[in-house]
């Protein structure tokens, strides 16, 4: 397995290019199942995710093609096999954002059960409540989701959907379901991330009739047919916040090309609140910083958009680690989203946590040590520790970072950082 070979101690200067948002392109090439018609998405991020989507929906008999500058063209007109098998589905979760729209288009979807992940169970029993409102007829059985539309129906319909909590994939199922649905589908608590507005926005582009996405509620009217279009996949704010805790724990000076600003309020409030000088310019963000040691550590809690994202926890984690004071971090969202704090800890870190509640120290420094990727986002902690621990890090298993990072390393060492991949 590839490492990561990490020297601390440089700050951060440049620019830096922020990707296509891995979390918007995955429900997008689903969407592009819901029409026979060819499909451009612009701005495709390079990842493994992506990758095994492409996997995916080639196998069901979609020709799709990936050119290198992030443009893939789809053409679902040969789409046959409505199916997503579980060894493809367990590698990647998100799979289960097939289920929408193959019931919606071909009125039958076989899926395999996502199962959980490290972060979580992960449960997809939401997404089942929500198609069955819409008529779905399904059954899980040898691990399968088996859907069906009842006898003689030609079509979903629309129906109103309040789910027991928010669920991102959850909303995006239903969005792509209810656009070729008989009559209006509402979402009565629906997701409100910055992805689910790009994916309703492609949706548009293809025809749907959707209002109030970005909100909690949103309206569907169904339509017979959707057509093809093209789409360029909104920049990744996960990326962008994670370059911003990099940057205030180095030091440094940085502009995230493309990111944008106005898709990370409660990320950068509470970096402004620790002491880095964070600001929108014209096409992204500009982030400047004395160095994590002279900022004051951020308690936060997350939550929902526009809340504290889950996804950026473990980054800002990282930044706590060895900024001024203690800190009380509390993951809302999954039940098992602190596995990088042992790691963090192998590095110097001083945190205790208990439950759903972590207490971060600050600590003057931390030293290099061989540390273990467990997930996506924590691998992106331990990167960032790294990069300011005295010494050498070792971070291994980083295939888990390359699912969600499109050449991280690469962008790091473009703005200074010593960082390079060590070929397994
Ligand atoms: C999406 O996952 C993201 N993935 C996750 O990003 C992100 O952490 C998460 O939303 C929360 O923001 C993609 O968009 C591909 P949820 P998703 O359904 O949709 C529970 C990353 O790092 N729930 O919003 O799977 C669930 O267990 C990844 O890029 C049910 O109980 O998350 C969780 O506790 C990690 N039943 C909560 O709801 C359901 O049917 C929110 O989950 C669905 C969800």
């Amino acid at each position: 397995m590839d490492k990561l070979l990490i020297r601390g101690g440089r700050s951060l200067q440049g620019e830096v290019l922020v990707s296509g948002a891995k979390n918007a392109a995955l429900p997008e090439l689903c969407a592009a199942l819901l029409t026979a018609e060819p499909v451009t998405l612009l701005n495709v991020p390079q990842l493994q995710d992506v990758s095994t989507m492409l996997k995916l929906i080639r196998n069901m008999g979609v020709v799709a093609e990936r050119a290198d500058d992030g443009t893939v063209r789809i053409d679902a007109s040969g789409l046959n096999t409505p199916e997503a098998p579980y060894e493809l589905v367990k590698t990647m979760r998100a799979s289960v954002l097939a289920l929408g729209p193959l019931l919606a288009r071909f009125g039958e979807a076989t899926v395999s059960l996502p199962g959980g992940c490290a972060i979580g169970s992960r449960p997809v029993d939401q997404h089942i409540k929500g198609l069955a409102a819409m008529g779905a007829e399904i059954v899980v059985e040898h691990g399968y989701i088996i859907a069906k539309l009842p006898a003689g129906w030609k079509r979903l319909k629309g129906a109103r959907i309040t789910t027991d909590m928010v669920t991102v994939t959850g909303t995006e199922n239903f969005l792509m379901a209810a656009a070729l649905a008989e009559g209006e589908t509402v979402l009565e608590n629906a997701a409100q991330e910055p992805e689910i507005s790009d994916l309703a926005e492609m949706l548009i582009a293809m025809g749907a009739k959707i209002e109030g996405h970005g909100t909690s509620r949103i309206r569907i009217q169904g339509v017979e047919k959707l057509h093809g279009c093209t789409h360029r996949v909104v920049a990744d704010r996960i990326e962008a916040g994670t370059f911003l805790c990099a940057v205030a724990a180095t030091g440094g000076d940085v502009v995230l090309r493309h990111g944008r600003a106005d898709h990370l309020d409660a990320v950068i409030e509470k970096l402004r609140e620790a002491g880095a000088d964070v600001q929108a310019v014209e096409g992204g963000i500009r982030v400047k910083s004395p160095g994590g040691a002279t900022l004051k550590a951020q308690g936060f809690r997350t939550t929902e958009y526009p809340g504290f994202p889950t996804d950026m926890q473990a980054q800002f984690m990282a930044l706590n680690c060895i900024a001024q004071g203690t800190a009380t971090v509390t993951e809302t969202i999954f039940e098992n989203r602190f596995m990088h704090v042992n790691e963090l800890v192998r590095l110097g870190a001083k945190i205790q946590v208990d439950g759903k509640v972590a207490v971060i120290e600050g600590v003057p420094r931390l030293s290099g040590a061989t540390v273990m990727a467990t997930d996506l986002r924590a691998s992106a902690s331990l990167v960032i520790a790294g990069l300011v621990a005295d010494g050498e890090t070792v971070l291994d298993r980083i295939y888990h970072l390359d699912r969600g990072y499109d050449c991280m390393e690469a962008k790091l060492r473009g703005i200074g950082a010593d960082i390079e991949r060590v070929k397994a």
